[in-house]
């Protein structure tokens, strides 16, 4: 039998809490080469079970701060735990922790079995519990017909299966990923995503998954720590990211927004009026406190969340009228973007069950959205108080400490 996840039931989907003391935890970590900062005071905790991706564009940070974990470097100042234990003096190979990366690097003169066998073997653990223990992490990547195969005969999806069996069976604490599908095409890539949550899933092991790609790291994560230039800009789960974007940064970096310029112009408890560039005043609802009238923020509403009608629409949040510069054809939906008399430009998208005739250029067309389907995000992300999760959604245990920045 494979070990039992511990604390989540098995219908749970995302995981927001971290249950009991942390496997891993960051305090106020810094990462220097010579005089430039890969990482910049990190604080968070990842917990038991939990699947935590470590999301930014090329170059923020992802792979140092994974291989402080791994123990590959040595933070700079702050200090690094792992179940409660620091391990600044503990050398990579005595952490309980495995890396998987991209390439795939299985001996490629060993057989499949002996692949996965290695950590075994090295721990001198008895042949027949080998033979089970490699049978069972086989089974688990749905591979059980390989084992007596070379790598070099299987295909590079088969190859990194077998990278996380090998990876998985000596039991680590935590298993780190630094983008190991980035090797593979899409459509692999996408059934892979799905595999490495099944196997997470079924083990109830902590996984910290390094990706660029935000969708990713949306479909897969309990929690998304978002990294721009060495800092951690929001940890949260997917839905609060995407729906409540911390800074300007994770708004932009994590699917399409349209986001103006504005000011608050004033606040009834959550429901604040803002002046959008080019755009008019509009409502919405903030929980956050902090930002008073006069604040520079900015307004984002989702291309997906807009509505392109051609009379200008009622009882709804907010509406703009627009000439419409662009229609583009993506497919599942149209996408169309129009220009406001005063120069704000934004975007909507129309699907199966929106206009039945397609808007053309020079156009104009009213985008409207519903109260709730518009936000803003405060220009310094690290100073505003997150918003909190909405009633429906699962609430995060308080007083986990560093688990936001
Ligand atoms: N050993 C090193 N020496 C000097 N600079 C490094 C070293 N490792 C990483 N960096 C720099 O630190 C920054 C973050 O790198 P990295 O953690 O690999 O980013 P990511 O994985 O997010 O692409 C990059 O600018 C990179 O060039
Ligand atoms: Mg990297």
């Amino acid at each position: 039998m494979l070990r039992p996840r511990r604390s989540a039931p098995p219908w749970s989907g995302s995981r927001t809490s971290i249950d009991g003391q942390p496997v891993i935890q960051f305090e106020q970590v810094t990462k220097r080469f010579g005089s430039f900062v890969a990482v910049h005071e990190a604080s968070f905790a990842i917990g038991e079970g939990e699947f935590f991706s470590l999301l930014g564009p090329s170059g923020c940070g992802k792979t140092t701060t994974l291989r402080m974990v791994a123990g590959f470097e040595r933070p700079s100042s702050g200090r690094i735990l792992l179940d409660g234990r620091d391990v600044s003096r503990v050398p990579p190979y005595k952490r309980n922790v495995n890396t998987v990366f991209q390439q795939y690097a299985l001996f490629p003169h060993l057989s499949v079995f002996d692949n996965v066998a290695f950590g075994l073997r090295s721990a001198k653990v008895a042949a027949a519990e080998i033979r089970r223990r490699v049978g069972e992490m086989l089974d688990l990547v749905h591979l059980p017909e390989v084992a007596a195969r070379r790598p070099n005969q299987l295909s590079g999806g088969q190859q990194q299966r077998i990278a996380l069996a090998r990876a998985l069976v000596n039991r680590p604490r935590a298993l780190l990923l630094d983008e190991p599908l980035g090797a593979l095409d899409l459509k692999l890539r996408e059934s892979m995503q799905a595999e490495l949550k099944r196997i997470q899933r079924e083990l109830g092991s902590t996984f910290v998954y390094v990706t660029h790609d935000q969708a990713e790291a949306l479909t897969m994560s309990d929690r998304i720590a978002v990294m721009h230039a060495g800092r951690t800009e929001q940890i949260d789960t997917p839905p609060a990211i995407y729906h409540r974007p911390a800074s300007p940064f994770v708004a932009a970096f994590i699917g399409n927004a349209n986001l103006l310029e504005g000011r608050v112009a004033g606040r009834d408890q959550q429901r604040v009026t803002v002046d959008v560039a080019g755009a008019g005043r509009f409502a919405v609802v903030d929980e956050r406190d902090g930002l008073p009238a006069g604040t520079a923020v900015q307004f984002m509403v989702r291309p997906e969340a807009m509505v392109v009608t051609r009379q200008e629409p009622h009882g709804v949040g907010g509406s703009v009228a627009v000439t419409v510069t662009e229609v583009a054809f993506t497919g599942p939906v149209l996408r169309c973007t129009g220009r406001t008399a005063q120069g704000a430009e934004l975007s909507a998208e129309i699907g199966p069950h929106g206009l039945s005739v397609a808007p053309h250029v020079g156009e104009q067309v009213w985008l409207s959205w519903a109260e709730g389907a518009a936000g803003i995000v405060p220009h310094d992300g690290r100073t505003a108080v997150p918003a909190r999760p909405s009633p429906s959604e699962p609430v995060p245990s308080s007083g986990t400490p560093g688990e936001r920045i």
